[in-house]
C-alpha cells in the first residue's frame, strides 16, 4: 500500500526521540534515506515534526480514551498513534491517514494491534483531538522561564511554537535578483510572496523539498529563516571589510554575507568539524570561495593570526527555545544546567573574541533564545565588564527593543524567534 514505509519510518523516528533521547536530526537523518521516494521522505518528516510539536495533546487523548495505560513495551505502539493523530491534525485524508496507519502496525508486526490503532484513529477522526494548554509539552522550569521574561507574551509564544513554521528563501544576489526567482517560482506553479522588509527573502506557502526549487542545486537559492537573513543587515560591513563568523556552521549567514559583497574576507570557523564539511558543502554549491576553519573560537591563540576583524558575528550555541517549532525535540531534550553551561559558553566567546575586533569596528551577538539571561542580560554584563564596547540602536524591524539588544518572538513576522545585539569597539583616541 502507498505510504506504509513513510509511515513506518515516521514512527521509527518518534520513538528514537521520545523514548531513546535521540536528536531529531539524527533520526532523521538515519530514517529518511531508506526511503527512495522523496514524497515519502517529505511525508515522514512532516509527520514526526507534527507528532513532535503536538505530543502533549496526542497523549492526553491517550490517556483519555485508553481503558489501560501504555507501558514500556508499548512504546513503538505509542510513536505508531501519535504519528496516525499527526496525519489528521495536518488534515490528510482521513481514510488514506488510517488504512496506511493501520497497515503500519501490521508490517510492525503489531498485527495484534491493528484493531486498536484503528479505532483509536476513527475516535480522533470522529471527535476532534482535545485542546491542550499555551505550555503543554514545555518542561515546567522552562516553561516558568519564559513566563517570567515575556510576561505578556508568553502565551503566544507557546502557541507560535506548536505551529508548523513556513519555509522562508534566501535569493542569492550574485545569481539573481528576487524578483527574477519569484517568476521562476511562479512559472514552476509555487505559490511564494516578497518579504517587505528583508531584501532577499521570499516566502513559501507550504514547505517543499529543495530539489523542486528551481536552480537550488546551482545556487540560486537557499533555506533560511527570516530572522537569520536580518543578521547581515545589522552587522552590515563595509566592503572589503575583514570579518569572522565565530559560529558559522552550516554556514548560512557567512554565506549571505558573501552573496551580498564578494569582497568581504570572510574567515569562517567553527568548532563542530562536521558542520564545517557541510558548510564547504554549502559554500561550494553557492560558489562562494570563503576561508572555513574548525577550531574553538574561544582560543583564538590557537587559530588567530593576529591580524584584527572589522566585523565579527558571534551567532552563538544557546538553548534554541526561538526555533522550537522548528527543533521540537528541545523540549524533551534540554535540561536546566544546560542554560547555565549555554551562557557561561557565550559569555566565554565574547571576551575571547573582543580582543581581535579593531578598534571602530563592530560585533553583533545573536542566538535562536528567547531567555533573557542568554540575551539582552547576557549583553548588559559585558557591557559592564567591557570599558571599550557601547551598544548599538537596531530598530524596530529586529524585534521588541529588550534594553540590551533586540528580541523577535517566535511567530512574530512569520519568523523565528531571534536575539541581536550590536556593539561598537570605542576608535582609539
Ligand atoms: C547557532 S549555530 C550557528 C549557525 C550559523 N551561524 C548559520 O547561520 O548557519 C551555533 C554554532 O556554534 C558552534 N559552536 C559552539 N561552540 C563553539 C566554539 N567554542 N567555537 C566555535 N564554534 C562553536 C556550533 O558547532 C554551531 O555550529
Amino acid at each position: 500500500m502507498p505510504g506504509v514505509a513513510a509511515r513506518i519510518a515516521a514512527t521509527h523516528v518518534l520513538d528514537d526521540v521520545l523514548h531513546r533521547g535521540r536528536s531529531l536530526k539524527a533520526a532523521l537523518a538515519q530514517a529518511l534515506p531508506t526511503l527512495p521516494d522523496v514524497r515519502d521522505r517529505a511525508l515522514a518528516e512532516a509527520v514526526a515534526m507534527t507528532a513532535l510539536r503536538q505530543h502533549a495533546r496526542f497523549d492526553a487523548a491517550l490517556a483519555a480514551w485508553l481503558q489501560k495505560p501504555l507501558v514500556a513495551r508499548d512504546r513503538e505502539l505509542r510513536a505508531l498513534l501519535l504519528a496516525g493523530f499527526a496525519q489528521l491534525e495536518m488534515g490528510l485524508p482521513a481514510h488514506a491517514a488510517l488504512d496506511a496507519t493501520v497497515e503500519a502496525a501490521r508490517a510492525m508486526g503489531r498485527a495484534h494491534q491493528a484493531g486498536l490503532v484503528n479505532a483509536l484513529l476513527r475516535r480522533a477522526q470522529r471527535e476532534g483531538l482535545p485542546e491542550a494548554q499555551f505550555d503543554a509539552g514545555w518542561p515546567a522550569w522552562l516553561a516558568a522561564q519564559v513566563r517570567a521574561d515575556w510576561p505578556q507574551q508568553a502565551d503566544a509564544i507557546f502557541a507560535a511554537s506548536a505551529q508548523e513554521a513556513p519555509m522562508w528563501l534566501r535569493v542569492n544576489r550574485r545569481v539573481q535578483p528576487r524578483d527574477a526567482y519569484l517568476a521562476l517560482l511562479r512559472d514552476a506553479g509555487i505559490n511564494a510572496t516578497a518579504d517587505e522588509t528583508l531584501p532577499d527573502a521570499i516566502r513559501l506557502q507550504s514547505t517543499l523539498p529543495v530539489q523542486q526549487l528551481p536552480g537550488f542545486d546551482a545556487g540560486a537559492v537557499s533555506v533560511q529563516d527570516g530572522a537569520a537573513q536580518a543578521v547581515a543587515d545589522a552587522l552590515s560591513p563595509s566592503s572589503q571589510a575583514r570579518v569572522l563568523d565565530a559560529c558559522a556552521a552550516p554556514g548560512g549567514k557567512a554565506a549571505h554575507l558573501a552573496e551580498r559583497d564578494p569582497a568581504l574576507r570572510i574567515l569562517a570557523l567553527d568548532v563542530d568539524a562536521r558542520r564545517v564539511r557541510r558548510m564547504q558543502d554549502a559554500f561550494a554549491r553557492l560558489q562562494l570561495s570563503i576561508d572555513t576553519r574548525a577550531a574553538d573560537a574561544a582560543q583564538p591563540a590557537m587559530w588567530w593570526d593576529g591580524t584584527p576583524f572589522d566585523a565579527i558575528l558571534i551567532d552563538a550555541p544557546c538553548s534554541a527555545t526561538g526555533i522550537v517549532r522548528r527543533q521540537p525535540d528541545v523540549l524533551l531534550h534540554r535540561r536546566q544546567a544546560d542554560i547555565d553551561a549555554l551562557i557561561a559558553t557565550q559569555s566565554k566567546l565574547l571576551d575571547a573574541l573582543w580582543p581581535l575586533l579593531t578598534p571602530g569596528g563592530t560585533l553583533v551577538y545573536a542566538t535562536c533564545s528567547i531567555l533573557h539571561a542568554e540575551n539582552a542580560a547576557q549583553v548588559a554584563a559585558f557591557l559592564a565588564r567591557t570599558a571599550d564596547a557601547t551598544l548599538e540602536p537596531l530598530g524596530d524591524s529586529f524585534g521588541i527593543n529588550a534594553g540590551f539588544g533586540y528580541q523577535r518572538l517566535p511567530g512574530e513576522g512569520g519568523m523565528d524567534g531571534f536575539f541581536c545585539a550590536k556593539l561598537r569597539k570605542a576608535s582609539r583616541p
